[in-house]
């Protein structure tokens, strides 16, 4: 029978497009109901997500050239990031003194996730509010010791059993080289072990040298796993630099 093994596929206006880490505008092929070797369901995630006015699709893979059918629709390698971890053992803490972070720190920290961080790694205000009020987060603050208003720094962490993650740091550009990332570093390793992480890990861009080198300073070493992200622009490419 002509067509009987033809496969149907979804109108446009009905393909689902899951959100990447609630960043309304970008699509993550990975949790969306596409198979990523389906060339042609891609293809029409693809043009939904433009007709949606989204600006980019991503696809994440630890396996080594497992976006590669992709490349065969437009997508491209866009992202590397590589973790590394650390075990158990205690630093001397500095003497430091941060702020605790909740939902009213929201807009502040944001403001400055978007001058340190590449577009693709900004956090929207709902997506951090979500995480400073979830129970295994905790984020502090640095404020200039002058009394101006701002933020120096941030860093949030969380646990999940036994592991520790060190999810997020930043300092003001102004306020680098002076030590205060590897304070913020030392104090989130300190929570973490406190309150029973065994082994503490987070992720980094891999050619993110300087936080690498804050990072191996703390004992933290590359343990092997790496994620490649994939992408597909719809919109013009963004900048990797802030
Ligand atoms: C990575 C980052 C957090 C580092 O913060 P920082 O406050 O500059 O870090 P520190 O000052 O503790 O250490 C950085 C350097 O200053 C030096 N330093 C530390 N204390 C110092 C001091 N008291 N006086 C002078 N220099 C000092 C360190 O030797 C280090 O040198 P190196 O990076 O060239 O090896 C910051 O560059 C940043 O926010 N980058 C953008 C966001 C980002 O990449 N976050 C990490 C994502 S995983």
């Amino acid at each position: 029978m002509i067509g009987a093994d033809r496969k149907m596929y979804p109108a446009r206006n009905t393909v689902h497009l899951p959100l990447w880490r609630h960043r309304r505008e970008i699509v993550s092929l990975n949790e969306a109901d596409v198979d990523p070797r389906d060339t042609r369901a891609v293809q029409d995630l693809i043009a939904a997500a433009g007709d949606a006015r989204k600006e980019l699709v991503v696809y994440s893979t630890s396996v080594r050239a497992g976006g590669e059918p992709l490349g065969a629709v437009g997508f491209a390698p866009i992202e590397e990031i590589l973790e590394m971890e650390r075990p158990s053992d205690g630093l001397t803490r500095g003497n430091i003194v941060p702020t605790a972070a909740d939902e009213t720190h929201v807009n502040e920290i944001v403001r400055l996730d978007h001058v340190c961080f590449p577009w693709l790694w900004w956090n929207t205000a709902e997506e951090m509010a979500r995480y400073v009020q979830s129970v295994d987060a905790h984020a502090w603050l640095l404020r200039p010791i002058d009394g101006n208003l701002g933020l120096d720094a941030y860093v949030a962490v969380t646990r999940s059993g036994t592991t520790g993650y060190v999810d997020r740091l930043a300092v003001a550009a102004t306020r680098r080289s002076c030590g205060l990332g590897t304070a913020l570093t030392i104090h989130a390793i300190d929570h973490l072990l406190r309150s029973g992480a065994r082994r503490i890990a987070l992720t980094t861009q891999h050619d993110n040298v300087r936080a690498q080198n804050l990072y191996s300073r703390l004992g933290f070493r590359p343990n092997g796993f790496r994620v490649t992200i994939w992408g597909h622009w719809i919109g013009q490419p963004r900048d990797r630099t802030p």
